[in-house]
């Protein structure tokens, strides 16, 4: 047994611990951010028409999210460098972020390009806000929040099962939980808690028969009864997929799961701060069979099946994931300092990864000013 019994001591701060001031391992993971050289999904494509400009967040950072006329997507730091108003409540103008306040306009990179007021004689200010990497792909805005000058050749989630000519059936399910990211990372790979969902039965009598961390991975695996649920489990075709193993892995920072080769999912974490994380899930079949009949359904109708499955199963069974994620991170406000005792060797396998990568950015981050605007 894993325990980590870690009462307060005399002088003990009562408030959770920052990073530089945890003392455990739990502590540590639960203080951490993740590393921002990374791709991070942030929206849904359809969620930025053309001409609107919306919020996200990347641990603190608020950055203005807008798509131009044309199509093109900007991201850049949500701060107007007049007076410091959120980008975010402007407009968008052609391929332009205009402030709402003075209407100062910036483009894509974040450049300042007009003033629609008087300059009083004075030059044009040469302004460049931080401006970040964005791309699109599998129906989601991804953003690149470190450096810039790594964004290019930073590998992002590979997944050709969506794409090409006949892709898989897809869907994508996105929360916002009052919970840091470490305890959903927890969540999603940790099939202690089946009794969470036993009315839905997604994994049944689970166990841990591999565990290894590799770099920047830890993968494992159980064996497990997948999908026994009483509707879903009509609707696998088990002569074309085995359900009783499931292979996961933490591929920092993304999460993803492989039944039989045939049911697989991402899982896209958005750490917005130390107590708020949005969370994409990306789910793919390629078992999916008409109950009785045991024939494979059509694709035109795999689609609709999913869709309706998102609503009444999906959707509600990950809420009782929310629902445990937001009361374990107000049990841990509550006291930070209590007792933990933690069984599956995979949790603290996460939480080890979650520590190091964070260390590993504190450690080669650069004492850089966070000017809310830097000079052209
Ligand atoms: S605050 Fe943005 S234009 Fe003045
Ligand atoms: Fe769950």
């Amino acid at each position: 047994m894993n325990a980590e019994r870690q009462e307060p001591r005399p002088g003990d701060d009562p408030a959770v611990p920052a990073f530089e001031r945890a003392r455990t391992r739990r502590q540590m993971a639960r203080a951490a951010g993740l590393h921002p050289d990374h791709w991070y999904a942030v929206e849904h494509s359809h969620a930025l028409r053309p001409g609107a400009v919306i919020e996200t967040r990347f641990w603190q950072r608020s950055i203005a999210l807008f798509r131009g006329q044309d199509g093109t997507i900007g991201a850049v730091e949500n701060r107007c460098a007049h007076r410091q108003v959120k980008l975010s409540l402007g407009e968008v103008a052609g391929c332009r972020l205009v402030c709402p306040y003075h209407g100062w306009q910036y483009d894509t990179a974040g450049r300042l390009v007009a003033i629609p007021h008087a300059l009083f004689g004075q030059p044009m200010p040469r302004v460049r806000l931080a401006a970040f990497p964005v791309r699109e792909r599998y129906g989601l805005i991804w953003l690149f929040p470190g450096d810039p000058a790594l964004a290019e050749a930073t590998a992002m989630p590979e997944i050709p099962e969506v794409e090409g000519a006949r892709p898989w059936a897809a869907i994508t399910v996105d929360f916002t939980w009052a919970a840091h990211h470490s305890m959903i990372i927890e969540n999603v790979s940790d099939f202690t808690h089946a009794h969470l969902h036993r009315s839905y039965r997604p994994f049944t009598d689970a166990t841990l028969i591999e565990l290894r961390t590799e770099g920047q991975r830890v993968r494992l695996a159980y064996d497990v009864l997948v999908g026994d649920g009483r509707f879903s489990k009509h609707f696998v075709d088990r002569s074309r997929v085995r359900v009783d193993r499931m292979e996961l892995c933490f591929e920092y920072p993304y999460q993803w799961s492989d039944t039989g080769g045939r049911i697989k999912h991402w899982c896209f974490f958005l750490p917005m701060d130390a107590r708020t994380t949005r969370v994409f899930f990306l789910f793919y079949f390629d078992a999916i069979q008409i109950p009785l009949l045991r024939v494979p359904m059509p694709r035109w109708l795999q689609l609709p099946l999913l869709r309706a499955a998102r609503r009444v199963m999906i959707r509600p069974l990950l809420a009782q994931d929310g629902g445990m994620v937001e009361a374990e991170q107000q049990a841990y406000e509550r006291r930070p300092h209590a007792p933990s005792i933690e069984l599956n060797p995979a949790v603290i396998a996460f939480q080890k990864l979650v520590v190091a990568e964070w260390r590993r950015h504190l450690e080669g981050a650069m004492p850089r000013t966070a000017a809310p605007a830097e000079l052209a």
